[in-house]
């Protein structure tokens, strides 16, 4: 018989491995009653407890078993440690969805009478929160184009608890400096969170350039395979603590240990993909800039982004989200989505599938975005009226470009 303890807590690899081989270990030493080698899935809700167990999340030890899989659970804290180890961090809290991981942020970092700085682009979603619902928490937000650090020194405020960014932002990539965005928010006081969904730990590691959180929508590059939605807040044990017990816990919208086997499983091949996933996306960055129907490429490994030292100096992969511009988009959508055989017409991203969807980026901004004038026309020149939103899959790129030929082709 094994003495391995029960239940016992995987432990991180060093941290001087690399991401390849975090990617693969870290969070998954074999189990130690079956000896199996790859993760188990635990979907038991409930655990065996002493008699003398604590029955409140804020009892519990940290060297607690598991009791109740909204507290804590085998599968799950498997993904949380290969999160922490990817990002360079302490430790990492799952949810189930980034949408989930980013709600409970602003709620357990935001009390009434706090305000906030947040991305005047961001994950629609994400917007809507920002504009609708902390207000009505007397919670003050401003909107900043945090492409510009002097934006953000200017929004801030003594009462500024939480400047939080998107890089690159959903739909439009452009980019913020972390590091600046850093030193600006902590001298004011406020912590700062990084939504680094479209960049990954393959490209930029926020903590180490000094963010406070980093938050994954793990539905996207992280799972990569466009079947389990999950999203992660990652940062210290201080900071986190608190936002597994008193927030996350309670409020539950905890990830399902399914999903996270899905999204562990989906994880080791994470840094090869993201590889995979530039190479394309460069190739085909490249040969819409020249199509006689594109009117502007907007994509961060490209001379041509406004941005591009930037991504140089902050990106060790570029990603795979192209974003381009056809005049008379709606129009453009609709042959596309007719006509397109191998790349879906769908929303989403960061899957092993292609997947484009148009954007009307007038609406965007003035209905979601809530954007006061000089911020629209601002936008506008970088945006035109709409794009489309290009996540370029793992396909053989020369059969992507041939797709994309051949629907443009009924344009
Ligand atoms: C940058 C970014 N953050 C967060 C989210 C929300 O993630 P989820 O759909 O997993 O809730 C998305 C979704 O597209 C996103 O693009």
């Amino acid at each position: 018989m094994s003495t391995t303890p029960k239940f016992a807590i995987p432990t991180h690899p060093s941290s001087a491995a690399g991401l390849r081989t975090l990617a693969i270990h870290a969070g998954e030493d074999p189990d130690p009653i079956t000896h199996a080698s790859s993760p188990n899935l635990v979907m038991s809700t409930t655990f065996t407890v002493d008699a003398d167990a604590a029955f409140s999340a804020e009892a519990m030890g940290d060297e607690s078993r598991w009791v109740y899989t909204r507290w804590g659970n085998p599968t799950v804290h498997q993904l949380e440690l290969k999160l922490a180890a990817l990002e360079g961090a302490d430790t990492a809290v799952a949810f189930g969805s980034g949408m989930a991981a980013l709600f409970t942020l602003l709620v357990h970092t935001l009390k009434s009478g706090d305000h906030a700085v947040i991305s005047d682009v961001t994950y629609a979603a994400l917007s809507e929160s920002a504009n609708e619902i902390l207000p009505e928490l007397g919670i003050s937000v401003t909107r900043a184009d945090t492409s510009d650090p002097e934006n953000v020194c200017r929004a801030l405020t003594p009462r500024t608890r939480l400047v939080h960014i998107e890089t690159p932002c959903n739909p439009l990539l452009r980019l913020t400096d972390i590091a600046a965005m850093a030193e600006i928010a902590h001298a004011g006081g406020a912590l700062l969170s990084v939504d680094s969904t479209f960049a990954t730990p393959a490209a930029t590691r926020p903590l180490a350039l000094g963010a406070d959180f980093v938050v994954h929508s793990l539905t996207k590059y992280l799972g990569g395979h466009g079947d389990a939605l999950g999203g992660a807040i990652i940062g210290s044990d201080k900071l986190l603590r608190d936002i597994r017990r008193k927030t996350a816990l309670r409020a539950g919208g905890v990830l399902s240990p399914f999903n996270a086997w899905l999204i562990l499983r989906g994880l080791a091949t994470f840094p090869l993909r993201m590889r995979a996933h530039e190479e394309n996306a460069l190739k085909v960055a490249a040969w819409l800039e020249q199509n006689s129907h594109v009117t502007r490429v907007l994509y961060p490994g490209l001379p041509s982004h406004p941005q591009h030292a930037l991504a140089r100096r902050q990106m060790r992969n570029f990603s795979g989200m192209v974003t381009f511009q056809i005049p008379n988009g709606p129009a453009a959508a609709r042959v596309l989505a007719e006509h397109l055989h191998v790349i879906h017409y769908a929303v989403s991203l960061g899957h092993h599938r292609s997947l484009l969807f148009y954007l009307g980026t007038n609406d965007l901004l003035q209905t979601t975005f809530k954007l006061d004038p000089p911020q629209l026309a601002s936008w506008r020149t970088y945006a035109g009226d709409g794009i489309f939103r290009f996540s370029v899959g793992l396909e053989d790129p020369e059969d992507l470009i041939a797709d994309l030929d051949q629907a443009f082709s009924h344009l």
